[in-house]
């Protein structure tokens, strides 16, 4: 059966399809959306889609997480890997419950129902386990609205995803680790700069599963990273690449990966950011999720923005807006890397996360190899979505990247600053200064008299740092 706009319509009990949509901005308007200073990116490099995870199917009714997921590889058939075994620091209990999965499964599947224009089958989303509180609120911000001159702006509230300070890191997490256990995996491993909400958030999201969480760390050991501390007060293990560069760890993963195995540990391994197809799946459907929420008050979006690093979150939300017709204009601001360099790992993880999607059968009898985010033949296309010859690519005109970098990632800008004062005295609203306060710095030149959404990814880690910081310059 054809559905569409995903997520939240299985947990509010609303069917059929939206009372009013949001209104597609005219092609004038968003094509003078953002007025980027570089983020105009170059034409697709498509880079297809590894076959991934399995269609989700009925789960297991009360039981664990990886028991659930475990159910709904079994009915992807033959290949679909679950065997249980001890790992690391208690990843035993996740693979029992691998091993003694049975059938049904309401938590598994409740979000993953479709309906609205996206018209993709429940088939066709790979499976998840629950991190996340879904619906993350949409909230009107009136009074910031004025201060930053938008006609109006409604913040979506993914800083309150309400899994281990994570934000935007538990949507991707849910697909991720549901690959991972489906594998039989015993072990995520993953890494990135010791600041990483990333890294934090996975090893949350490990234990939750019953797996062991190793983290590759760039740099040599920080005298006092909040973050880290977290990961591993929650068990994670950390690895020194001894090497600044964040692009070490992409080295070092594979090689730790190699020693996890041959000491006998299954490891799953997740690339810095969680920015893969499979986990830009997770935005794919939080698109759907704000398209529900505008339809259902009647409110139209002309443009929604949103920070971007690893380029995971963007990128999903590029491939869920053209699911979902190209209701907005989508907006990011790039804080990590240059805007270009930026534009072309969002377009390839974008149309790699469509792939996915579109493909027939969706991820069914694919588990488990999206989560590497390495290339792989996927057949078929935009037929499976039920509209024969409609062509779904990601083009470079689908959204507009603003480099937001400022002195540099992971330093505070000054204009963020500014922004997060303006926000916090006018709504009470709390953003981090190397993430969402860079991006919200842009929000006034990038979308002045229109109806904003600006994406909340999270943060409070860094804002509460940056508070502490302040406080002993004062
Ligand atoms: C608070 C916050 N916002 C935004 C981002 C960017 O998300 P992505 O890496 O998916 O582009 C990150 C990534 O670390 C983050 O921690």
């Amino acid at each position: 059966m054809a559905m569409s706009a995903l997520a939240s319509r299985a947990k509010t009990g609303v069917n059929g399809p939206p009372a009013a949509s949001p209104q597609r901005p005219p092609d004038a308007a968003a094509a003078s959306a953002g007025a980027p200073a570089s983020g105009r990116h170059r034409p697709a490099q498509h880079r297809p889609a590894q076959p991934g995870a399995a269609a989700a199917g009925p789960g297991a009714a009360g039981e664990g997480i990886a028991g659930r997921v475990a159910a709904d590889a079994r009915k992807a058939g033959p290949g679909a890997g679950v065997a249980g075994s001890a790992g690391l620091d208690g990843a035993a209990q996740g693979s029992a419950g691998l091993g003694a999965a049975g059938l049904g499964g309401a938590g598994l599947r409740a979000r993953n129902e479709l309906a609205g224009p996206a018209r993709i089958t429940a088939a066709a989303l790979p499976a998840r386990i629950e991190l996340a509180a879904l619906p993350t609120p949409l909230m009107p911000a009136p009074r910031l609205a004025s201060a930053m001159g938008l006609e109006s702006l409604q913040v979506k509230r993914d800083d309150l995803t309400g899994f281990a300070l994570g934000g935007n890191k538990a949507r991707p997490l849910e697909y991720l680790v549901a690959a991972a256990c489906a594998q039989g995996a015993d072990t995520l491993v993953t890494g990135g700069a010791a600041e990483s909400n990333f890294c934090a958030a996975a090893a949350a999201a490990a234990r939750r599963a019953g797996l062991a969480c190793q983290l590759v760390i760039a740099g040599q050991p920080p005298r006092h990273c909040p973050g880290l501390d977290l990961a591993c007060s929650w068990g994670a293990r950390v690895s020194w690449t001894r090497t600044a560069a964040r692009a070490s760890v992409d080295a070092a993963l594979p090689r730790v990966a190699a020693e996890l195995s041959a000491a006998g540990r299954r490891p799953y391994v997740i690339p810095r950011g969680g920015a893969t197809p499979l986990g830009a799946v997770g935005y794919a459907v939080a698109a759907a999720e704000l398209y529900d929420q505008l339809a259902g008050r009647g409110l139209r979006a002309d443009c929604v923005l949103v920070a971007v690093g690893s380029g995971g979150t963007l990128a999903g939300l590029l491939a869920g807006n053209v699911l979902l017709g190209r209701p907005w204009r989508l907006l990011g601001a790039a804080v990590s890397r240059p805007a270009e360099e930026t534009a072309r790992r969002v377009q390839r993880l974008a149309s790699d996360c469509l792939q996915l999607l579109v493909a027939p059968g969706g991820a069914a009898g694919r588990r488990g190899t999206a989560g590497l985010g390495t290339a792989g033949p996927v057949t078929g296309g935009p037929e499976a979505l039920g509209e024969p010859g409609a062509r779904l690519a990601i083009t470079a005109g689908d959204f507009d990247l603003v480099d937001a970098r400022g002195p540099g990632h992971g330093l505070a800008s000054a204009d963020g600053s500014r922004a997060a004062g303006t926000a916090l005295r006018t709504e009470g609203l709390v953003v981090d200064p190397v993430h969402t306060a860079k991006a919200l710095a842009v929000l006034p030149s990038v979308a002045a008299g229109r109806n904003a959404v600006f994406w909340h990814t999270g943060g409070l880690l860094d804002a509460i740092a940056a508070a502490g910081r302040t406080g002993d310059d004062a």
